[in-house]
């Protein structure tokens, strides 16, 4: 499985912290309608469960550390998100589940689409299907 990262570029100014930024379009290959963000979950809570059939997202942690597992269907693979200036990019049927290593880590999320529940595929058998299929039935 290849697994897209992106290095944000970050400016420190001598003993007054770290920017960092990426750029829609630039640094991850999608336009950004949607930002959201986990925050306050304790350590060891685990979140996701779940693939979309079409939303690609970039996820990164500006604060903590947070496994993510990804599974294509075929293969699973783990990244763990740990440095602030590290995003990962999880395209469309990508089944993702997100655990916090540490409590209060926070979990940011910038998303090509606004919100859709009906773009979630929330059952693992019906994922499995529609990937062996080509995303042609459930
Ligand atoms: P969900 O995507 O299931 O998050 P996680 O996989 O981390 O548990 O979303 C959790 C809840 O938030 C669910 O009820 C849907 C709602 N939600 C929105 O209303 N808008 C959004 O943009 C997102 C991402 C979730």
């Amino acid at each position: 499985m290849i697994i897209q990262t992106i290095s944000m570029k970050s400016v420190t100014a001598e003993g007054m912290g770290t920017l960092s930024v990426f750029e829609a379009g630039r640094d991850v290959p999608f336009d950004i309608k949607r930002i959201y963000y986990i925050h306050g979950a304790p350590a060891g809570v685990q979140r996701g469960g779940h693939a979309h059939k079409a939303l690609r997202q970039v996820l990164w942690c500006p604060y903590g550390s947070i496994l993510i597992r990804l599974d294509d269907g075929v293969e699973k693979t783990e990244v763990l998100l740990d440095d602030p200036a590290r995003g990962l990019i999880v395209e469309h049927y990508m089944w993702r589940e997100m655990i916090w290593q540490q409590a209060d880590s926070v979990l940011c999320v910038a998303a090509d689409s606004y919100y859709d529940a009906d773009d979630y595929i929330r059952d693992y058998d019906v994922f499995k299907r529609l990937v062996k299929s080509g995303g042609t039935e459930a």
